[in-house]
């Protein structure tokens, strides 16, 4: 039985990784199962929050008790991310969004050529979700983004994330080491944590649900 100490708490958390459709039947996207997401969510409920889950194409089953929202695209969970975030007391955006999308979506399935044996696409950035609700919060949120790095060694690692957690202003970033076999679709996880000011607040590995409760206890911790 987990300790209780989330009664009376929202928790918004995203999870799985946003598609860029590029014609009816193609799409960009990345390897996130949103595992890691689905586990923070479960912990926090376990724990007595209320909590609002915004799925970006989740390949597994969202946790009993939460609040689910499906979203597909970058511009869907901004979407989905602003309707929810004024109730959360915690926001931990462990979702893998695509930096960019398509400029423009074909509305028929994109032919291959006869004459180019290579094909051009052009992208257009996409808003950053987690800079902008640090921005504009409106009042005491705590709020943490996930950096998922391909970077192989800890001082890289930390290095990414103190320029990240600069750029992005959030209270804390969960540092994820990921790649063909590590992060992403695996059971388990190993992450650093660090605050604003770049410093180590702790670290956790293990399976993503003991995973998720450490990442709780450290952001709360803090506060
Ligand atoms: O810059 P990068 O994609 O590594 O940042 C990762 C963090 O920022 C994650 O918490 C992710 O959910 C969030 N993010 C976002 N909007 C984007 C890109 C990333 O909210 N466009």
């Amino acid at each position: 039985m987990s300790k209780r100490d989330l009664v009376g708490r929202t928790v918004l958390v995203t999870a799985g990784g946003t598609r860029e459709p590029l014609d009816p039947v193609r799409f960009i996207g990345n390897r996130s199962s949103g595992k890691q997401g689905v586990a923070v969510a479960e912990a926090a409920i376990a724990r007595g929050a209320t909590v609002i889950l915004i799925g970006a194409n989740l390949e597994v089953a969202p946790p009993l008790g939460a609040r689910v929202v499906e979203v597909g695209t970058t511009l869907e969970l901004q979407m989905a991310v602003d309707a929810e975030v004024a109730t959360a007391d915690l926001v931990v955006m462990a979702a893998a969004v695509a930096d960019y999308r398509p400029t423009e979506i074909a509305p028929t399935k994109i032919k291959k050529s006869s004459d180019s044996n290579t094909l051009e696409l052009r992208l257009q950035e996409n808003p950053d979700i987690l800079r902008q609700i640090s921005t504009n919060r409106a009042r005491d949120q705590v709020i943490v983004g996930f950096a998922a790095e391909t970077e192989p060694d800890d001082e890289t690692l930390l290095q990414l994330g103190r320029a990240k957690i600069s750029r992005k202003g959030c209270d804390f970033l969960v540092l994820n080491r990921v790649g063909w076999t590590e992060g992403f679709a695996s059971d388990g996880n190993t992450v650093i944590v660090i605050d604003t000011a770049g410093d180590r607040v702790g670290e956790a590995s293990g399976s993503k649900l003991s995973v998720a409760h450490r990442i709780l206890d450290l952001v709360f911790a803090a506060r």
